[in-house]
This record gives structure tokens, C-alpha cells and sequence, in this order.
């Protein structure tokens, strides 16, 4: 009996007859002899079709083989060093074969095509080996990141995509008609989080989220995948101590099992090998003073217009590529002034002006990766900056109870997933790091 077999596993096949089922991605040859490169989502294996041991019907068909024809072929699997493919090194000598179906112009060829072609054909560009990379190492990265917070003894807890509570800046909100009542895609599910940790301690919420982003940036999508880790208890220096295990976990664990795939991408891995804890952690005042001292030595004009800051305003991308540029390892940066952060966030005492928060900056020009903070658990602070969001009092009054049930300090953060996939595979863009991107002008397909 012939077995059917995933390309990924021929290793263990060597010598037996298999069965592979797949689409066409490239056929080569001429004469009497010629090869398919055989993808089948696993992997891709090169088989190769001998005249002489096909019959005429199936070589015929075979040697017309178009790009993402659809197929299945039987063969002797066999070592060979030389043999091209993911992982590569094995080939099948084909015996029999079937034609599913055969495809007419494939749109997407080998040659060049633009950003905006693909993007229209994202639903055909997924099979491309760059993208079949990218959305593999996405899928260990969340793997990776929730082994780590379920071996920790995080409860994974789902928090709802509608919500009448708007949890971040009320100007990305993507409203909903909720049979008459006003409600929102959710931003983060962060002010859930916050409950759930008194029923269960350490909670995670992982899911989509919507900021409805008016401009058009390489880090912004309307629809991004977020991971939020929230403990009762927790000051931000456990929080700092935690996330960068978390982080250096999520690294290493892309390093060790997907190096076909970073190979796929090129990318170069030194910079994330050195990746493990401890991170360097420096102030907002540290981090403006830092910036205003490279303005002053830097002799290039449009630098210095790019990282001119004053203390009290936000980082935009140039000012987070220069400080993590300071650093080798991601780096934490604190307490950020109270006006640049979310309503929930803790003030420092004896400081108000600034917030017990914390952003983690990726390296490599990947900027903000994670933003969390310790959160206000005082229930008369809290109710005076939910006052200040500019939403009816009543969508809250649950957040606001939980500030008089057992209301203890505890601290939280988010960290984006396709700004982590765009950063451990060096994508300059972080439209490729999720299926179906979602972007300004584009909700197709
Ligand atoms: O800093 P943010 O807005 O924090 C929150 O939403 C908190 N409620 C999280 C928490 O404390 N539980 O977002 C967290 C992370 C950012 O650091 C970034 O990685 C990602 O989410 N992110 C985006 N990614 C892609 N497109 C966007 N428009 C994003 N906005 C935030
Ligand atoms: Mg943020």
C-alpha cells in the first residue's frame, strides 16, 4: 500500500514508495526528462518524471504541467544532497501520476510584480515561499509566546471584540450599531484583563484588535493581533523582569526551530541571537536628555529636525530607532508623561506629571513592540480621568466597581504580534505579517 506523506517528513521515507499532494510551483525540463517542484504546504520537494518509467499519457501531462496546477504523484523517495526544496536534500523518482487540476495563467509569476498587485492578490500570494516563511514563524511566534505564559501559570481568558468601553484613544474608535446602542470594536482587552485577575491572579487575553488609523504608516494596521498579559499584584519592575523573559523565550524559540524559514527570508540572525535577559532600562527624562545631547552633536540638518524633542512630547518612529540604536538588546522605557499615555495608567508619586509606564523598543528600527503600565487602582483617581474620556459614565461602571471589590495594585502591557513578526524576520513593512492586512484604502481581500 502507498502511503501518503507530507513533504516536511521524506526524511523518514528514503527507499519507499510515497504519495505526495500538492500544487505546482515550477517545472523544469526538457526531453525525456523533467522536474516539478512539488509544494504541499509542509514543504517542497523536487520530483523529477523519467520517460521511460512514466507511462506516455502521464508523462504528456506532466511535461504541459502549468505554475499552481494541482497535483498528486507517487515515487521512490531518495537521498540526495543536491536535491533543491524545503527542508531539500531528498527527491522523489515519480511513478505514477494525477492531474487535479490544471491552472491557466497564474497571476502571480517569478518575475517582479508591485507592492499593490500583490496586495491585491494576497489570497494567491500566500503561496509564495517568502510569505509561506513569514506566516510559519508568525505562527511559532504565538505558539512560543503562549507556552511561555501557560508554563508560568498565566489563565488564558477571552475578552469580548464589542464593547460599549473604549480602552486607548478615543479618536481610533471603529463604532458599531449595536441594535440602537453605541458600541465599539475593541481596542485592547486590557479593561477585562482587569477583572479577570481577581477571579484567576495572572490572566492572558489574546485576539483581534481595531484602531481605526488615519494614516498610513509601515507599523500601523486598523486590524493587529494582540497579546495581553495582566497580574494582580505586579509593580512595573516585576512586569519589566517578566517581559523580558517572556520576550528573550519568544526569540530563541523562533531560532531554534525555523531556520529553513529565516533562510527563506535571508535574514541575518546575529542581532537577535544576543537577545536574552536582562534588557537596559532607562526614563523618559534619560531617554529625551539622550536624544537632545545626539541633536546637538549630530552636523546632518535633517537629523536634527528628525530627533529634535522637548520633555512632555510623545516619541515618534525616528526618535525610537535612535534610542534603540544606543542599545544592543531591546530597551525599556519608562515612565512617559502622564499626557501621552492612556487615562488607566498609574501616576508616579510626588511626580503626577509623569506615569508609571513602560514601552519595550525592538531593535533594528522596529520601534514600540510592547506598551503597558501598573494601572490607577485608586477608585477616586479612577473616577475622575474615566470622567475625562469623553463616554458615558454607565459603560463603565463595572471597571469603576472593581476599583472598590479588592482593588490591589497590579500592572499589564500588550505587545502587537505583526510588530514582532515584522521584526524577528526584517520586514521593512508590516503589511506582510499578517494574512489578510488591513490597512487604510485597503479591505480587499
Ligand atoms: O501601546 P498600546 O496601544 O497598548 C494597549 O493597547 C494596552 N491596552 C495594552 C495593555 O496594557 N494591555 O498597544 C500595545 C501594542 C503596541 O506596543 C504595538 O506593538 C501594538 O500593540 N500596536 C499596533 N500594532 C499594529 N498596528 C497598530 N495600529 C497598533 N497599535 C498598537
Ligand atoms: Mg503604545
Amino acid at each position: 500500500m502507498i502511503r501518503d506523506v507530507e513533504i516536511r517528513s521524506l526524511a523518514q521515507h528514503v527507499g519507499e514508495t510515497v504519495r505526495l499532494k500538492g500544487w505546482v510551483q515550477r517545472k523544469t525540463g526538457k526531453g525525456r526528462l523533467h522536474f516539478i517542484r512539488l509544494r504541499d504546504g509542509s514543504g517542497v520537494a523536487q520530483c523529477v518524471a523519467f520517460r521511460d518509467e512514466l507511462d506516455p499519457e502521464s508523462f504528456q501531462l506532466i511535461r504541459d504541467l502549468t505554475q499552481e496546477s494541482a497535483v498528486i504523484v507517487e515515487g521512490v523517495v531518495r537521498q540526495d544532497e543536491r536535491a533543491p526544496g524545503v527542508p531539500g536534500g531528498y527527491e522523489i523518482g515519480i511513478t505514477s501520476f494525477q492531474l487535479i487540476q490544471r491552472v491557466e495563467d497564474f497571476p502571480i509569476t517569478p518575475k517582479a510584480h508591485g507592492t499593490e498587485f500583490l496586495m491585491d492578490h494576497r489570497h494567491l500570494w500566500l503561496r509564495s515561499s517568502r510569505q509561506w516563511a513569514i506566516l510559519r514563524i508568525r505562527a511559532r511566534i504565538i505558539r512560543a509566546m503562549r507556552d511561555w505564559l501557560d508554563e508560568a501559570g498565566y489563565l488564558h481568558v477571552d475578552t469580548p471584540i464589542l464593547t460599549a468601553a473604549a480602552g486607548e484613544e478615543t479618536t481610533t474608535l471603529f463604532e458599531i450599531d449595536y441594535f440602537g446602542e453605541r458600541s465599539y470594536l475593541a481596542q485592547t482587552g486590557q479593561l477585562y484583563n482587569e477583572a479577570n485577575i481577581a477571579a484567576f491572579g495572572k490572566v492572558y487575553c489574546y485576539g483581534p484588535t481595531f484602531r481605526a488609523e488615519k494614516s498610513k504608516t509601515r507599523r500601523h494596521l486598523l486590524e493587529f493581533w494582540m497579546l495581553e498579559p495582566e497580574m494582580a499584584f505586579y509593580s512595573l519592575e516585576d512586569m519589566m523582569d517578566m517581559e523580558e523573559q517572556f520576550v528573550s523565550y519568544t526569540i530563541q524559540s523562533v531560532l531554534q526551530d525555523c531556520q529553513p524559514e529565516l533562510q527563506i527570508l535571508e535574514r541575518d540572525t546575529t542581532a537577535l541571537e544576543r537577545i536574552a535577559p536582562p534588557f537596559p532600562r532607562i526614563s523618559y527624562d534619560d531617554a529625551v536628555a539622550r536624544l537632545q545631547e545626539l541633536v546637538q552633536q549630530s552636523a546632518d540638518d535633517e537629523e536634527r529636525a528628525a530627533l529634535a524633542i522637548e520633555w512632555g512630547q510623545d516619541f515618534g518612529s525616528p526618535h525610537e530607532t535612535a534610542l534603540a540604536a544606543m542599545f544592543e538588546k531591546p530597551v525599556f522605557i519608562f515612565h512617559y508623561p502622564t499626557a501621552v499615555k492612556a487615562f488607566y495608567m498609574q501616576p508616579v508619586g510626588g511626580r503626577p506629571e509623569i506615569c508609571r509606564s513602560v514601552d519595550l523598543l525592538a531593535p533594528e528600527g522596529y520601534g514600540e513592540i510592547t506598551g503597558g503600565s501598573e494601572r490607577i487602582h485608586d477608585a477616586a483617581l479612577m473616577e475622575q480621568r474615566v470622567a475625562e474620556i469623553g463616554i458615558e459614565r454607565r459603560s463603565y461602571d463595572w471597571y469603576l466597581e472593581l476599583r472598590k471589590m479588592g482593588s490591589v495594585p497590579h500592572s499589564g502591557f500588550g505587545i502587537g504580534i505583526e510588530r514582532t513578526v515584522a521584526w524577528i524576520c526584517g520586514l521593512s513593512h508590516i503589511r506582510e505579517t499578517i494574512p489578510y492586512p488591513r490597512l487604510l484604502n485597503r479591505n480587499y481581500p
